[in-house]
C-alpha cells in the first residue's frame, strides 16, 4: 500500500486526522507559533499531559492526545535551532520527521499533518527544510507500514508552492 503525500495551506489545528505534528520547545509546556495554535485549540489537558512527559529531546517525538482538536493525536516534537548549518541541523532536523513516523505507525495512526518544523521562530531557511522533510518522509515510509496519508501543512502560498514542487503530481 503505498501512502499518499500531499502539501496544503491550513491551519494545522483544523484539520480531522489521526494526528497533527507540534514542533514544541524541548520543555514541551507551549509556546508561540503553532505550539501556541496547538495549545489554544487543545484546551487546558494538553498542557496537563505534556506536564508528565518530562520534556523532549531535540530530533525526538512524544505522543499525547488531542482533546479539544479534531485530531485524535498530537505528535510533539523538537526541531534545531537554525545556526548556519555546521551544528548538525540537518541530521537532526530529519530525525524529527522519522521519529515521528516511527511513532505514529507504532501507535496505528493512519494519517497526520506535519507543519512546517524549526521553520518559524528557529529560522530553518524553508527550501531547505522542506527538501529535508520530503526526503526523509518518502524514505522512511519505505520502512513503515500502515501509514495511509501524510499531509505536509503550510502556512503561506510561498511555503506550499515549496512542497509542492518537491512532492510532484506523483504525490508519492
Ligand atoms: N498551522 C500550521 N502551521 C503554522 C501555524 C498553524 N496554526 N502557525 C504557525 N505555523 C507555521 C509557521 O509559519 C512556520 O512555517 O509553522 C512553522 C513552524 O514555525 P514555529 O511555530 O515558529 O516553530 P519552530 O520554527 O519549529 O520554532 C519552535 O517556537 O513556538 C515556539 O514553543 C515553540 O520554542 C518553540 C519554537
Amino acid at each position: 500500500m503505498s501512502t499518499t503525500l500531499k502539501a496544503v495551506r491550513a491551519d494545522i489545528t483544523t484539520l480531522a486526522l489521526d494526528a497533527i505534528v507540534n514542533a514544541a520547545n524541548s520543555s514541551l509546556l507551549g509556546g508561540g507559533g503553532v505550539d501556541g495554535a496547538i495549545h489554544r485549540a487543545a484546551g487546558p489537558e494538553l498542557l496537563l499531559e505534556c506536564r508528565r512527559l518530562g520534556g523532549c529531546e531535540v530530533g525526538e517525538a512524544k505522543l499525547t492526545k488531542g482533546y479539544r482538536l479534531p485530531a485524535k493525536y498530537v505528535i510533539h516534537t523538537v526541531g534545531p535551532v537554525w545556526h548556519g548549518g555546521g551544528r548538525g541541523e540537518a541530521e537532526l532536523l530529519a530525525s524529527c520527521y522519522r521519529r515521528s513516523l516511527e511513532l505514529a505507525a507504532a501507535e496505528g495512526i493512519q494519517s497526520l499533518a506535519f507543519p512546517g518544523i524549526s521553520t518559524g521562530v528557529y529560522g530553518y531557511p524553508v527550501e531547505q527544510a522542506a527538501g529535508i522533510a520530503v526526503a526523509t518522509v518518502r524514505a522512511t515510509l519505505g520502512e513503515l507500514t500502515g501509514i495511509r496519508e501524510v499531509l505536509f501543512c503550510c502556512f503561506s502560498d510561498s511555503d506550499l508552492a515549496i512542497y509542492q514542487r518537491l512532492i510532484g503530481d506523483a504525490g508519492h
